[in-house]
């Protein structure tokens, strides 16, 4: 069977656990070449080598999705390593170890911080990636969205709302450059950072909000990953996917 992305190469934030290795070895698997870009650098050498172990191709590369340094380092790396960049998947963020607090009393520090990863890293990846993809003749970028976009979740909501809007925004502004940009907005996903963070609340949710009855895992991203990224959604551009179990609805 042919593999959809042999001799493309993809940069994967966040790939270092949860949704974005789920992201990093189907990619490989599908014949990309992956950059796994994570800030954790112990986690993120082992999803490479072992994909590489796998007879996959994955270099890792340290990153911090909220600096326009370490984004612009990783791409010159990229591009001295493996040739060029042809997608770029925004899934890094804080979640696992977020903390719980309200917009009005969140410490602002923290806040400011919050919001340069969870939404300004999308922003800064995509503007230090971006003349690569066109150098290649275009290609795809895809930003980890939330169904907490649409439901009441403090700041943790109003970045992934922001990351929608983004991805709206640059979809127009990059249009011409032949790049798609589109999200994914997952619900409720089995990841160890979930069970971190929702434990046992995780199963009121799915009992009381979705319309499929079982808690999403990262394979069930995939899918949209792949087609999203893929000539499949070659007109398809500035969207937001849910994938949810029904969780959400939008009219
Ligand atoms: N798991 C879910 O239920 C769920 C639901 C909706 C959306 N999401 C989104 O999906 C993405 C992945 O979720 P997950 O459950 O796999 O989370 P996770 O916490 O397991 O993974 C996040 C990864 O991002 C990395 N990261 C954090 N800050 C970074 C930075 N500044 N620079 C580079 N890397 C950084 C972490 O080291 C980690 O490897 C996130 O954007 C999250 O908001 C998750």
């Amino acid at each position: 069977m042919n593999k959809r992305f042999e001799d493309k190469v993809v940069v994967v934030t966040g790939a270092a656990q949860g949704i974005g290795e789920a992201y990093a070895r189907a990619l490989a698997e599908e014949g990309a070449a992956v950059v796994v870009a994570d800030l954790n650098e112990e986690a993120g050498a082992k999803v490479a080598a072992s994909i590489n172990e796998g007879g996959g191709r994955a270099i890792f590369v340290p990153c911090d999705v909220s600096s326009a340094a370490s984004a612009e380092a990783l791409v010159s790396r990229t591009v001295e390593e493996l040739g060029g960049i042809d997608h770029l998947v925004n899934n890094a963020a804080i979640y696992g170890s977020m903390e719980f607090n309200l917009l009005i009393s969140v410490d602002w520090d923290y806040y400011k911080r919050f919001m340069a990863v969870n939404l300004d890293g999308a922003l800064v990846m995509t503007r230090a990636v971006h003349p690569e993809i066109a150098r290649r003749g275009g290609g795809a970028i895809v930003n980890q969205s939330s169904t907490a976009a649409y439901l009441y979740s403090g700041f943790y909501g109003l970045a992934k709302a922001g990351i929608n809007s983004l991805t709206q925004q640059l979809a127009h502004e990059l249009g011409g450059q032949r790049i798609r940009v589109n999200a994914i907005a997952p619900g409720p996903t089995d990841t160890e950072a979930t069970r971190t963070q929702a434990g046992d609340a995780a199963k009121d949710i799915v009992r009381n909000s979705l319309a499929i009855k079982r808690i999403g895992s990262v394979d069930d991203m995939v899918g949209a990953l792949l087609f999203l990224l893929s000539d499949d959604a070659s007109w398809v551009t500035g969207q937001v996917l849910a994938v949810d179990g029904g969780q959400t609805f939008r009219l």
